[in-house]
């Protein structure tokens, strides 16, 4: 069976940079866009031009450093926007403009105050006058999460009429249950005229934890472009990360769909984002945090000892992470005990190990963790080991 192209569209350097306190200078933009070009994205969403001189000169550098990827400036539904966003694009080998409006009632009424006529009118104009500056032209319906979808359906229609490429379906605020937003795009799928002409996207934000699997969903109803960021970084709760979704799609859907993401370079993006943006990696968070391949428990350790694959669906290596961590605490094991003994050089008799590990568990009620240090000093004190 033919695998289908899922494409990334990263947006760490627009809505990623969003968050307070994350704000990027423009060679640190610089390098992680080179960084994500390396990855394999597809799209960088470089920023919001008109936003910022800085912004705008950011986006003008990507443009002219970064080879094949897409480039990709956000505006609003306004000529100026759209103006200053295809000027900061001119130098990209392929630019994208990214324009839209709000289509959910709670956007049209108080953010717009607008009818429903009055924001197609502007979303068509938006889409044509961005065709005059470029040939890709993404639209996104904000909120599309918590709009009507006999209403979503029309506007996305009237954009894919005036010359839309991509239509954005987003879950601005990360309402819609997986279920839903699947549903969503199986109705554009089947109710949109000119639908087949054009990518579908999903770009989903996390407020109710669910971004990943809503993008997931997403593939499910159709869309073959994921809106993601490195991390997970984004507004409030954050955007889909792409190392889960680009893992996910690898790891339970490899005969169907694929992406271009080497992912043995996640880590180190990851990494990079991370401490460009001051930004700290929680310690569980899938893929790339610092106890995603941590061990700590008896049961998992003596299973992951005899085989990596009894706790673990992803070798490490294929996220660019050197090793799987045999974390010693008062909840681990024999087995752990020995293990570690060993990668450090000692070699311990049945008798040695019940003995050490007798004073490792009162030493390891104490710490938080024993680490490789501690556990030379109790080897040391215990006076019984084979030294190898
Ligand atoms: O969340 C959202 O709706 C957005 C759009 C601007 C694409 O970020
Ligand atoms: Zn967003």
């Amino acid at each position: 069976m033919s695998q289908e192209r899922i494409y990334i569209f990263d947006t760490t350097l627009r809505d990623g940079e969003q968050v307070p306190g994350c704000k990027l200078n423009i060679q640190e933009k610089l390098r992680i866009a080179k960084v994500l070009e390396k990855l394999g994205v597809d799209v960088i969403e470089a920023g919001f031009p008109i936003s910022s001189p800085g912004d705008f000169e950011a986006i003008q550098r990507i443009s002219k450093e970064i080879g094949s990827t897409t480039i990709c400036g956000l505006s609003r539904s306004v000529k100026k926007d759209i103006e200053v966003a295809a000027e900061a694009l001119q130098y990209a080998k392929r630019p994208r403009i990214h324009t839209g409006i709000g289509v959910s009632e709670s956007h049209m009424r108080f953010k717009f105050k607008a009818s429903k006529e009055q924001i197609i009118e502007r979303a068509v104009a938006a889409v044509k006058y961005a065709k005059t500056f470029v040939e890709d032209v993404e639209f996104y319906a904000e909120d599309a999460g918590r709009a009507e979808n006999e209403f979503l359906a029309i506007v996305v229609e009237q954009a894919i009429k005036a010359g839309a490429t991509v239509i954005n379906v987003p879950d601005t605020t990360g309402y819609c249950l997986p279920e839903e937003y699947q549903t969503k795009f199986e109705y554009l799928k089947t109710q949109v005229k000119g639908i087949d002409k054009v990518i579908l996207s999903s770009h989903c934000h996390n407020d109710l934890g669910m971004a990943t699997a809503n993008s997931i969903a997403a593939i499910q109803g159709g869309a073959r472009q994921i809106e993601c960021t490195i991390n997970g970084m984004g507004e409030r709760a954050g955007n889909t990360a792409l190392e889960e979704v680009s893992m996910i799609i690898k790891k339970r859907f490899p005969e169907v769909y694929h992406t271009s993401i080497n992912s043995k370079l996640l880590k180190e993006c990851s990494t990079l984002v991370s401490e460009s943006m001051a930004m700290p990696i929680q310690a569980n968070k899938a893929i790339v945090g610092s106890n995603a391949f941590g061990h700590s428990s008896g049961i998992h350790q003596d299973g992951v000892i005899k085989n990596r694959e009894t706790y673990e669906i992803i070798d490490p290596l294929e996220v660019g992470v050197n090793e799987s961590k045999i974390i010693l605490t008062a909840r681990s094991g024999r087995a752990a005990v020995a293990y570690r003994a060993r990668a450090l050089g000692f070699e311990l008799t049945k008798e040695a190990l019940d003995k050490t590990y007798q004073k490792f568990i009162h030493l390891a009620d104490q710490l938080k963790e024993v680490n490789d240090k501690d556990l030379i000093q109790l080897l040391d004190k215990t006076r019984i080991f084979n030294l190898a």
